[in-house]
């Protein structure tokens, strides 16, 4: 396994997870990569390591470079296992004693991890590490997206580590963004947002005043995350990007996410997809039985509305239907246009349920649920209609 050269001095030497698809609940269609940086100035500097089961492939790549026993330290800007789970074999390799720098949170959470392991943790705030002829500059980028995470910034030559900000999975041959098309990177990196740091929008809104303010982000060439794709070509787009996204601007796009038992809450969705598309509004259609509910929440982030159907079975919400709502929840999606439709049997709580669940979660209902007892039939696509063009007349309004 060969690294890559980042810039003079600093070189990839991550590892690529072709075959990940769940990654703790998030599907992730192209695998993933766990990126760790290798920095060789006076001092030979780790930054990050990879996912437990990775560590062969990384000391393969630092060992071209140099033998890993020469690695005088590790930087640990997030304790999550995808960048900290190897951190004790890495160790055993390079030397058990030698310095990890992390936060005070990501001290205290690496040794939660590995409390059996006699790590030589150190707090940044306390023990600055030294590197040569570059420096570090540590960023506190608290819940962005765990209390541990910071950023590690070398000024001179304008290399900004942001650990998990700025990623993206994908699991590829190519490590750059001028080797891989922007549409392509930005639905990853939509997808990635939605699914991982929704819940953070506001610090993540206050990073990105605090990297203009300091001037790192004017001084920053190279944007180097732990997840995909470096930023060498054009980091102010993936920068750019995120201020898009905090600022939670909706487009004008809805999401029919439902799930069927028989076909009669499919054919309600179809009816209202077919009536907001006639609007002018992008729709995407996404039945549970083919759609994962990472992929809903990534086509809900940028949508003014969603509008969510369920059959009843046995007095409550389909199951499907509960899991993408608690899912949405922990996300903390809210600022939308939402709806609830199903057909049910006998008597019909799901729709009302999902209603219900959609009024807690702090969301615009502009129509009253939808229900439809037994096979929708002319007549019962009025209310559907009318549903539709209640959430359009909202969806007009923004
Ligand atoms: Fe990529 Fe929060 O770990």
């Amino acid at each position: 396994m060969e690294p890559i050269k980042i810039c003079d001095n600093v070189f990839w030497v991550g590892a690529v997870d072709y075959d990940i698809r769940d990654f703790h609940g998030y599907l992730t269609p192209k695998g993933s990569t766990y990126n760790a940086y290798l920095v060789v100035d006076e001092k030979i500097t780790l930054i990050d390591t990879v996912r437990h089961g990775f560590e062969d492939e990384l000391l393969s790549r630092i060992s071209k470079i140099v033998d890993p026993a020469k690695v005088d330290q590790v930087i640990s800007n997030h304790a999550e296992m995808d960048h900290s789970g190897s951190l004790p074999g890495i160790m055993r390799a390079i030397g058990a004693s030698k310095p990890v720098y992390a936060s005070a949170m990501g001290v205290k959470n690496l040794h939660g991890q590995f409390h059996g392991e006699s790590l030589n943790l150190l707090d940044v705030a306390k023990e600055h590490p030294a590197s040569g002829k570059f420096s570090f500059k540590f960023l506190d980028t608290k819940m962005i997206h765990w209390p541990d995470s910071m950023f590690t910034f070398m000024p001179e030559p304008g290399v900004l580590f942001s650990q998990d900000g700025f990623g993206l999975h994908f699991a590829s041959t190519e490590r750059f963004d001028d080797q891989v098309p922007w549409d392509l990177l930005r639905g990853l990196a939509v997808n990635y947002f939605a699914n991982i740091l929704t819940p953070y929008t506001v610090q993540i809104g206050k990073i990105l005043e605090t990297v203009k303010e300091t001037g790192i982000l004017q001084a920053t060439r190279i944007v180097c995350p732990d997840h995909g794709i470096v930023w060498r070509k054009d980091p102010a787009k993936i920068v750019e990007l995120y201020a898009h996204l905090v600022s939670r601007k909706p487009a004008r796009k809805a999401v029919v996410a439902f799930d069927t038992m028989w076909h009669s809450t499919e054919y309600m969705a179809r009816e209202l997809t077919d009536a907001l598309g006639t609007r002018d509004i992008d729709v995407k259609y996404l039945s549970l039985k083919h759609s994962h509910r990472s992929e809903v929440a990534a086509e809900a982030l940028e949508a003014a509305a969603v509008l969510i159907g369920t059959p009843t079975i046995n007095n409550q919400m389909f199951p499907s239907l509960a899991d993408l709502l608690c899912y949405l929840k922990s996300l903390k999606v809210k600022d939308k246009i939402g709806a609830s439709f199903g057909s049910h049997g006998w008597s019909g709580e799901g729709a009302k349920l999902v209603q219900a669940e959609l009024a807690g979660m702090g969301w615009k209902l502009p129509s009253p649920e939808v229900r439809v007892q037994w096979v929708p039939k002319e007549a019962d696509l009025q209310p559907l209609k009318d549903m539709a063009k209640a959430v359009a007349d909202e969806i007009d309004k923004i």
